[in-house]
């Protein structure tokens, strides 16, 4: 009986232990750059380039506003927000390691963004890019 039970509560301190490991792990993130960059790069078939990816970046399009309008054409530093004025931190994983680490804050702002500028979704192919270029920058 007493084993038993012991037995048991083993089983909860373990249940507790790899809950908790969850909970840190979805606080740290469930994606990276590196991971981003294979999967957008089996999506769309092809290998990323990053200078294409710095071109598209600082590219304008119609409506005047390019990527670097608001996250600023070196991604290492601050941007500052085209309409609202606001900061915006850096988007370089290097420099701030939250960027590129949770796969739906980067869909949502990739969705979101990519309409602003070009009225359109991006291609697998051009989040590629992105990541390519950003993932290495100081
Ligand atoms: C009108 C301003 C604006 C423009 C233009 C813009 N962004 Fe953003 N972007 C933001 C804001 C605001 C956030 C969310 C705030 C934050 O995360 O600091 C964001 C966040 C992101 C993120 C989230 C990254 C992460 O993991 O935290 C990515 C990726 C991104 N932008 C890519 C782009 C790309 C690519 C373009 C060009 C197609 C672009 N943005 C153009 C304002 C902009």
């Amino acid at each position: 009986m007493t084993s038993h039970n012991t037995f048991i509560s083993l089983r909860g301190i373990l249940a507790g232990l790899v809950s908790l490991l969850m909970i840190g792990a979805s606080f740290a993130g469930d994606t990276s750059p590196d991971a981003l960059l294979t999967q957008y790069q089996q999506a769309a078939g092809q290998k990323a380039d990053r200078l294409r990816g710095q071109k598209f970046f600082n590219a304008k399009a119609a409506n005047d506003l390019s990527c670097a309008s608001c996250h600023g054409a070196s991604p290492a530093q601050p941007g500052k927000h085209a309409s609202t004025g606001k900061t915006i931190a850096p988007l370089a994983p290097l420099v701030n390691p939250d960027r590129f680490s949770d796969s739906a804050k980067v869909e949502k702002w990739f969705r979101r963004n990519c309409k602003d500028v070009l009225s359109r979704e991006c291609t697998p192919l051009e989040k590629a890019d992105v990541v390519a270029y950003l993932k290495e920058m100081k």
